[in-house]
């Protein structure tokens, strides 16, 4: 289970990345913070791309900055967003989440840092596994 206030500083770490967020194209400003087992935290934010698809979103962006420090063992992943709903990742983000672990946390939040908890399984069900 993930304590109350480990949630708190993953929801305000991600929260604190959205002003980051490079979005010229949607103006949809997403923020994420990923937990991994030594207790520290990556964020990440949306960078979009006049090609659309190039688009990087802000859980691949985070995940992405930890994977630079050599960092993969996740405990849990946030992301939130500037508006009411609790937005959960898209398709090709949960498929990346999956790949370092199936029982991950993901705290799914909006605006107001209100939020749901889903695992990676419930959000992905039968991923793609090479094994
Ligand atoms: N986006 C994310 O960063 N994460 C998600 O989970 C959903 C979508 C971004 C991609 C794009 O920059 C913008 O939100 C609108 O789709």
């Amino acid at each position: 289970m993930l304590d109350k206030k480990i949630i708190e500083k993953l929801l305000n770490a991600a929260k604190l990345a959205m002003p980051n967020a490079y979005v010229p194209y949607s103006n949809f400003r997403v923020g994420a913070s990923v937990l991994y087992d030594d207790g520290s935290i990556e964020t990440g934010c949306n960078v979009e791309n006049a090609s659309f698809g190039a688009t990087i979103c802000a859980e691949r962006t985070a995940i992405s900055a930890g994977a630079a420090r050599g960092k993969t063992s996740i405990k849990a992943i946030c992301v939130t967003n500037m508006t009411d709903t609790m937005v959960t990742p898209c398709g090709i983000c949960r498929q990346v989440i999956w790949e370092f672990g199936q029982d991950l946390p993901v705290i799914c939040s909006n605006k107001d840092g209100n939020y749901k908890i889903l695992t990676i399984a419930e959000l992905l069900p039968h991923a793609f596994d090479l094994n």
